[in-house]
């Protein structure tokens, strides 16, 4: 999936990904990203529906959201979210000037290698402020290649990013054993308290915060 005709073709019916009930993943988000986006200008890339900008983005000054899919953006806009605006646009050509952080939760993997580098080296150009990244740290697997913890830290390093924070979201219950003992027990009362130790191997998504080296 790369195009908007990709992505449209899978917004055909509402909430492809099963948002709605990925509130471990939010609550865990929101525990990383909340303290740097509270009172702030924030650009939301592969916003989709808008469903981080009604819940976790919903304390910032101001949220743009925009994606490439007209039909997720639509819904989206539907939403009528105060301090919010969405946009259909690639983000590798979206202006990345005058946010205070820039936000790119599951969606930077879907760009090629080149891609990904070309994303970063216009981030650093155009911002100074806070970039928020998500994503699994699984490789790849059949659907497609995702990223590891180190690959994820060379990758912004080589930009110039230094890594200011990292938080575990999730449990990788396809990780052997270890991972559906890990996914079972973050399910428990207060299993959630596990997530943040869970070792690299057991760990689906990560989040990470990082700034410009020399803006820490
Ligand atoms: C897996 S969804 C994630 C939605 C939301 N960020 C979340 O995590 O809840 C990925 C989103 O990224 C969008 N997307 C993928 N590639 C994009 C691109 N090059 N430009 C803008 N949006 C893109 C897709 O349309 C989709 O809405």
């Amino acid at each position: 999936m790369r195009t908007a005709i990709d992505f449209d073709a899978h917004y055909s019916s509402p909430d492809p990904w099963g948002l709605k009930h990925a509130g471990r993943r939010d609550r865990a988000l929101g525990k990383v990203i909340t303290p740097y986006v509270d009172g702030r200008s924030v650009l939301e890339l592969g916003c989709g529906e808008g469903h981080l900008t009604s819940t976790i983005f919903s304390r910032a000054k101001s949220v743009k959201g925009i994606d490439i899919s007209a039909i997720a953006v639509s819904r989206a806009q539907a939403l009528d979210l105060p301090s919010a605006s969405f946009e259909v646009s690639d983000f590798l050509t979206v202006s990345f000037a005058g946010y205070d952080v820039i936000a790119a939760i599951e969606c930077l993997y879907y760009l090629s290698a080149a891609e990904q580098d070309a994303f970063l080296q216009k981030l650093v150009r155009e911002h100074d402020g806070v970039f928020i990244l998500s994503a699994p740290i699984i490789g790849a697997n059949e659907h497609r290649s995702y990223y590891t913890h180190s690959g994820i830290v060379q990758m912004l390093a080589r930009h110039g990013l230094s890594i200011l924070q990292w938080r575990n979201l999730n449990a990788y219950w396809r990780a052997g054993i270890g991972g559906i003992a890990a996914a079972a027990m973050i399910r428990l009362p207060f299993g959630e308290a596990l997530i943040p130790h869970l070792p690299e191997a057991l760990v689906y998504q990560r989040c990470y915060v990082a700034r410009r080296t020399g803006n820490t």
